[in-house]
Parts: structure tokens; C-alpha cells; sequence
């Protein structure tokens, strides 16, 4: 049985995909959950979260990067062989991650070129294909992990349809504004068309030994990002946004129209809005440290540490939520 996979995942760049998967990997092993976190956007910024300069330094050196998600796609993509064994990064006895890379760019047009030739059963075409999902899924056995959260890049690229053919469930993480809005006219007809090619292809497998994604990405459920309101934007306007939210929701992503779209905070398909932690973030990025772990020491004073033990409840029903939707057990 495969281990589940969580993409966190928006076209539009900025709206906390990174900082979700990174807080909510922290809490789910705060939850006693086994994790490992992926970083699949060539920016890396999840890896930058989790590492010091110095060990990242390390991960990328200036020859081949052995211990990243593109180290270990690398003997594939040259053609000598199929992935290596990823190399995790322990940051906790609960939690790992799978280094980013910003060289991974550099694997977009092989994703591409193989698209197509999976068509013609071509037997290296679906191992690429399907490299990640392979990846991640030895580095969860490895871990003994029992969920995936994945990190992905802006955008509707190749990367990012051979990630989402990787995952199970979507999590989308919006703002309440017209670009997310938008977004999401592209994002639910993107997830179905790449849905169904894979589906496709599947069934021109070349069998044998090689196990296969089944490429559910299931829309599960959106996140408002409230950090990402402009401050020179009227209230007014904040509230026509996110009064279109559930309704674009629907009839974009889950494909189904309905006449009176309930407000966000009734919303099922919402899993929370998420507060602008203010202060707290450049804190927490100092300390390399989730916002709700924050301590005195590292400055969250007086009226701060009530706002860290907000967030702390903020996160631990989000990722409770999350949990019963993907059917995670929590121990
Ligand atoms: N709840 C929050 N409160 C305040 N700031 C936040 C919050 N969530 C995220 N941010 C900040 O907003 C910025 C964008 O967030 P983040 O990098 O997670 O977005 P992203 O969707 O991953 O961006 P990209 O598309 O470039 O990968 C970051 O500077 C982050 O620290
Ligand atoms: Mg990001």
C-alpha cells in the first residue's frame, strides 16, 4: 500500500504554500505523526525554512548534488539507471525532509518530452513520470512516514503535473483577492485534464516490475491566507474577494455549480483562514523555528506569547482537519 501524499498547491506564487507545509509538517509531528516533507519547487524556499545556511552550502555544491530530490533523479535523467535512493534530512525523530534543488529546472523538458511518449508505452517515459512519486514513497518507507506533504512552485509547468500526478490530495492555499480568484479558473480544469491524461496513460503501462501513482490529486479543500491582503486595499474590497471565494471554489475546482454558495467561514470546503502572524514570522524564520513554537528567549514577549499559543490551537485544528479528510489516523 502506498503512503499518502498532501500537495499544497496554487498557481498563484505568494499565497503561503511553503509556509503551510512547513507548519503544518512541525504540528502533525507535535501530533505524533510520522512526516516527511518535500521540497518539489526549484526555489527551495521549504528547504531554506528547515536548514541553515551552512547544511544547505553543503546540499549543493558546486559539482552534482547527490543528496537532494534532483540528486536522486539524476542517474535517470542521464540515462544510466533508474532514481537513487533519496537522502533525507532528519529534523526531527518524527520528521524529515527531502531536499529542494534549484537545479530540478533543469528536469522540466525531459518531464515534458515524456508526456506524450507514455502513449506509445515507451517503458522510460512512465519511470520519469513517475520518478517523484517513487522517490517519495521510498523515502517514506525509509522514514516510516505515514503522510507526504509536498511543496510545488507557481505555476501549471511540467514539474509540477509529474508532482500532482504524485499526490493523492490537494490542499489549495488562496488570498482573498482577484489574482487567486483567477487562479483558480486555471487550477481546477488544469488538476481534471492532467487527471484524466494520466489516467490515460496509465492503461499503455508497461507493466512489470514498476509500480505506478494512480494520480488522484483530489482537490480536498482551500486555505485563506489573510497575510496576503494588501493594506492599501479598502475593506470593502477584501470582502467582495472572499465572498466569491467558495463559489469560484466550486464551480472551478470541484466542478459543480451551485445557486447560493455559503459564506467562507460555513464553507465544508474551507479548511481555515489563517491570521497574519505579523511579528511572529520574521521571529520564527530567525529562530528556524514553526510560529507556535516560539519561546521567550527567542523574543515572543508578553502579548506575543499569547499569540504563539493562538497560533498553536490555529494549527493544531488545521492539521486535525486535514487529518480526518485524508484519513489519517493520529495517534
Ligand atoms: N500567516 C502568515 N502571516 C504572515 N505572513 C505569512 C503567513 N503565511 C505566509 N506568510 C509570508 O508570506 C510570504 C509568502 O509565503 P510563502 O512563501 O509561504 O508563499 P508561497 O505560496 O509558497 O510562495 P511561492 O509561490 O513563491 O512559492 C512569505 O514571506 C511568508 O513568510
Ligand atoms: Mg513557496
Amino acid at each position: 500500500m502506498s503512503i499518502p501524499v498532501i500537495a499544497f498547491f496554487n498557481n498563484k506564487g505568494g499565497v503561503g504554500k511553503t509556509s503551510l507545509v512547513y507548519h503544518i509538517a512541525w504540528m502533525f509531528s507535535d501530533l505524533n505523526l510520522r512526516v516527511l516533507a518535500a521540497d518539489l519547487d526549484p526555489q527551495s524556499n521549504l528547504s531554506a525554512a528547515f536548514l541553515d545556511e551552512g547544511r544547505l552550502e553543503e546540499l549543493w555544491p558546486e559539482n552534482e548534488h547527490t543528496s537532494t530530490i534532483y540528486g536522486a533523479i539524476r542517474p535517470l535523467q542521464r540515462g544510466i539507471g533508474d532514481i537513487s535512493p533519496p537522502r533525507l534530512e532528519k529534523i526531527n525523530d518524527r520528521l524529515a525532509l527531502v531536499p529542494g534543488d534549484m537545479s530540478l529546472s533543469a528536469f522540466e523538458d525531459d518531464l515534458s518530452q515524456v508526456w506524450p511518449k507514455c502513449l506509445d508505452k515507451d517503458e522510460r517515459s512512465f519511470r520519469v513520470m513517475s520518478a517523484f512519486w517513487r522517490i517519495l514513497q521510498q523515502g517514506a518507507e525509509d522514514r516510516q512516514a505515514q503522510v507526504v506533504l509536498m511543496d510545488l512552485g507557481p505555476n501549471l509547468g511540467a514539474i509540477n503535473r509529474a508532482a500532482l500526478i504524485a499526490s493523492d490530495y490537494v490542499v489549495v492555499p488562496l488570498g482573498p483577492d482577484l489574482f487567486s480568484l483567477q487562479g483558480l479558473h486555471n487550477l481546477g480544469p488544469t488538476l481534471r485534464v492532467w487527471r484524466k491524461g494520466w489516467s490515460e496513460r496509465l492503461t499503455k503501462s508497461p507493466g512489470k516490475d514498476l509500480v505506478l501513482p494512480k494520480g488522484n490529486m483530489e482537490p480536498i479543500g482551500y486555505i485563506v491566507m489573510q497575510h496576503s491582503v494588501r493594506r492599501d486595499r479598502p475593506v470593502k474590497s477584501y470582502e467582495k474577494w472572499i465572498n466569491r471565494i467558495p463559489g469560484a471554489y466550486r464551480e472551478f475546482v470541484v466542478n459543480s455549480m451551485v445557486k447560493d454558495p455559503p459564506k467562507v467561514a460555513d464553507d465544508p470546503n474551507c479548511f481555515a483562514l489563517m491570521k497574519h502572524y505579523r511579528s511572529l514570522v520574521p521571529m520564527a524564520q530567525e529562530s528556524r523555528k514553526p510560529v507556535f513554537h516560539l519561546k521567550p528567549a527567542d523574543g515572543a514577549l508578553g502579548a506575543h506569547m499569547n499569540a504563539v499559543q493562538d497560533a498553536y490551537r490555529d494549527f493544531e485544528s488545521l492539521a486535525k482537519k486535514i487529518a480526518i479528510k485524508t484519513g489519517l489516523n493520529l495517534p
